[in-house]
Parts: C-alpha cells; structure tokens; sequence
C-alpha cells in the first residue's frame, strides 16, 4: 500500500509517496507505520513523539482529513475505517502553523492557555493543615477534563477556527477554563469564567466536530456550553452571543415554539442587523426566511408541554 504523507521543508509544501507491505504494519499502531518509515525508508521524515501511550499528547496528525492520536490508532481499525484502501494520506493536524512535516507550532496555544489562567485559587477555607479537599460528586464534575492531553485533535475539527482564528481559542483551552472555573476547590471561578468570554466563548458554531475526534471522550463543545451558563449567571450577559441565547430561550418558552429567524437576528444584533438586508433577501427569495414572521407564529403542536418540561428542567437545575 501507499502512504502519502504531506511534507513541508519550510520552503515549500508537497506530497511524498511511501510504499510499504501491509503486513509489517497491520498489528502495530499508526504511529510504527510513521517510525518504519522513518526508520527503512527516509530519515528525513520528521514528527513529534515521547510516550507512545496516549499520555503525552505529542503526536496527533491527520488521517484521510480527520485527527487522530497516532499512538493510539491501530493500523487495523484504521484500514478497517476505510475499507482497507490501497493509499491512505496523512497530514499536520489542522489549524495550526505547521513547522516541518508533521510537527506543528503549540506555542500561540501555550500562550491562550495562560490567558485562560488552568491552575485554581484554593478558597480561603483550605489550609496546608487542613488540605484542599472536595466530594467524590464534586470531583466528578470535572475528572473527565483531567484526562485532556492537549494534543490538539479538536483544534484540528474546529469549523470556526478554520473559518476565522483571530477571536476564539482552541476548544481544548475551554477545556481547561471550565475544569478550573467549575472545581468547587476554586474561590475566584470568574476569573477562567471572563477570560473564556474574552477569548471567544460565544463565537462557538456548535458544530460539534471536536467531540467526535477527542482520543480522551471529552466534551469540549459542552464545556463551552457549561461556561456560557455560568457567564450568564454570573451577569456576563453584554454582548450578541448571550442576546442571541436569550432569543433562543425567547422563542422556546414565550413565543412559538419555533425559531423565529426574523426576530432572532434583530433580538440578538438590534439595529445591527441592517447590515445583513443582503442575506436576508437571499434568504427570503431561496424560501428560508419569511419576512411575515415578524408578526410572529402558529404555535407548534404540544409547546404547553414543551414550556412545562423546560420549567420542570429548570426548577430541578436550581436544587
Ligand atoms: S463545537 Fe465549537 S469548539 Fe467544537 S469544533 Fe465546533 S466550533 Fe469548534
Ligand atoms: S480535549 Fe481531547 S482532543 Fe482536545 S486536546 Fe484535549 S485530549 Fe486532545
Ligand atoms: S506519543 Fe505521547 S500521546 Fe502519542
């Protein structure tokens, strides 16, 4: 089979083919494909790697498009995945400055991670004698995000880095502001809390592609929800994203049911949203938007249970 691996030799960027017998790396994991190759066949190849265990988070590339952690995919599957194809193409993840071949710059990521302060500020309660405890429940909350190795898969899936980096941060540095902002051990949650808003924590286009590549299962697309809520709760609410949420609640609970995409827009940007007259007869002409619903909507079918089970949900949420 083939592997073609995109390569860059901080000149230029181009696509090198390495052929290699299926057999010497079906039982092994991606990653000893990488070696053997660097190892029988070009010494030139460079990628980064330390643990091989999953634990470093030093070697994520891109697979047919798509991260993986190279230590922990088994060729097996991996071939499996694609109908045991005769090429398969890798690449630096995504959304980074790539620096040479497969190794990528973490640096600016090192740098929003700091933004975000990760480490808490035990309250004032805890002493060096007494320690700095929580409840198993307590823990729970937030031992999934412990496990984040910072390899930079879900920065990889990101649609709204991809799109446009200059206002957001990588979704695993969400992952780190709401494990310390939500640690019950923590006396000053704001500070992980604003700086998330700060750096873009509502620019999130909820396409949920970082779940499905984190090797660790963890949520970062929740984690950003989850910190919403507490800005919101916590009187962050200046702004289009959290205008925007409450338009959503608005049209849920005391209007329709349905999404009101006219009232939407202007509840969420205001006099803004003269700016989008251009989308907006795109939209109207291509039978997406209904000028006539500014007026407001037919009630969907069963939204007096719909507002009973999101009162119920919430009554629940404040226990
Ligand atoms: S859900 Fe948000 S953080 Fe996750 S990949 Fe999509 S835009 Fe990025
Ligand atoms: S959240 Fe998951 S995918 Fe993202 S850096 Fe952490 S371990 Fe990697
Ligand atoms: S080499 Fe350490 S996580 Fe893969």
């Amino acid at each position: 089979m083939k592997i073609v691996i995109e390569r860059f030799d901080r000149k230029k960027h181009y696509k090198q083919d390495y052929d290699i017998k299926k057999e010497d790396i079906i039982n092994k994991t991606l990653l000893y494909a990488l070696l053997f190759i660097k190892q029988t066949k070009d010494a030139t190849l460079n990628f980064t790697a330390s643990c091989r265990s999953a634990i470093c988070g030093a070697y994520a590339v891109r697979v047919n498009g798509h991260a993986v952690l190279a230590c922990d995919t088994k060729m097996k599957n991996l071939l499996g995945t694609y109908d045991d194809p005769d090429i398969l193409n890798i690449a630096p993840i995504a959304n980074f400055r790539v620096i040479s071949d497969l190794v990528v710059d973490l640096e600016p990521s090192v740098e929003s991670l700091k933004k975000i302060h990760p480490a808490i500020a035990p309250k004032d309660e805890f002493s060096p004698k007494k320690g700095c405890v929580q409840t198993q429940a307590k823990f729970d909350k937030i031992v999934k995000e412990w496990d984040c190795i910072l390899c930079g898969c879900c920065a990889s899936e990101c649609n709204k880095l991809s799109a446009d980096n200059s206002d957001y941060m990588e979704p695993f540095v969400f992952v780190h502001a709401f494990r310390a902002a939500f640690d019950s051990r923590n006396k000053n949650d704001m500070l992980h809390t604003k700086a998330s808003v700060m750096g873009g924590l509502w620019n999130c286009v909820h396409c949920q592609e970082c779940i499905d590549r984190c090797p660790k299962g963890i949520n970062a697309a929740e984690n950003i929800a989850s910190l919403r809520i507490k800005a919101i709760k916590k009187g962050l609410t200046s702004g289009v994203g959290p205008a925007h949420a409450k338009a959503f609640y608005t049209d849920l609970v005391d209007g329709s049911g349905r999404l009101n995409e006219v009232l939407l827009a202007l509840r969420s940007e205001g006099a803004a949203t003269i700016t989008k007259t251009g989308l907006v007869i795109t939209l109207w002409r291509s039978g997406k938007l209904n000028p006539l619903h500014i007026f407001g909507e037919k009630e969907i079918e069963g939204h007096k249970d719909l507002v009973k089970m999101i009162k119920a949900a919430q009554a629940a949420n404040k226990e």
